[in-house]
């Protein structure tokens, strides 16, 4: 299974504000990220989740918490412990692709784990306001597969260099 961080990131770096708001609203970047991730697997932190006002159509939540009896009451999201649990039940199912759709915290545990095979980044062409933002990343260990340009940003497609490379 391939593990893949998909994020949107401005120029600054940010992505999110404290609240779980997201400081932009880019169409064009939703249809983008419903048409890459529909019917796999998405991992993410309790707090995205919760942003989001239910689960995503068409893709299981593996949904990461630390909270005792944390549960959500829908079938289409599972609670899990950790990151790397997710991601384990998500290869368990038989999915050939699995999703690390944030937050900042889960973003962060995914690059400093070595977790993610794959990024896919969607970089804004401005700067927003928040307090969550994208972890910094070693651009030597990521070779750029492809760029796609779009008016608002620019969606750049990176694969984790290994040493069998
Ligand atoms: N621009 C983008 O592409 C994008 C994508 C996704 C999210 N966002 C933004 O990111 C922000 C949210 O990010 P965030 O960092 O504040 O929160 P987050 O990563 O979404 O969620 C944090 C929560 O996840 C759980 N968690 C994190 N690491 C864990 C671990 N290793 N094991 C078990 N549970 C773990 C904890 O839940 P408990 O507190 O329940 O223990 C923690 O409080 C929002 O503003 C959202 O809009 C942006």
């Amino acid at each position: 299974m391939r593990r893949i961080v998909i994020a949107a990131v401005a120029r600054n770096r940010v992505i999110g504000r404290a609240n779980g708001e997201m400081p932009w609203r880019v169409p064009e970047d939703f249809k983008h990220f419903k048409r890459t991730t529909m019917g796999s697997p998405l991992v993410m932190g309790r707090k995205t989740f919760e942003s989001l006002g239910g689960p995503l159509p068409g893709r299981p939540h593996y949904v990461a918490s630390r909270r005792e009896g944390y549960a959500i009451p829908h079938e289409a999201a599972t609670v899990v412990g950790s990151l790397e649990e997710g991601l384990r039940l998500a290869e368990e199912s038989g999915a050939e692709r699995a999703f690390i759709s944030g937050g900042g915290s889960i973003y962060r545990r995914a690059l400093e784990r070595d977790l993610a095979d794959e990024m896919i980044l969607s970089w804004m062409k401005f700067d927003a306001e928040g307090e969550i933002t994208f972890p910094e990343f070693d651009e030597r260990a990521w070779r750029t597969e492809r760029r796609d340009d779009r008016d608002e940003f620019e969606i750049v497609y990176y694969t984790k260099r290994r040493a069998s490379d």
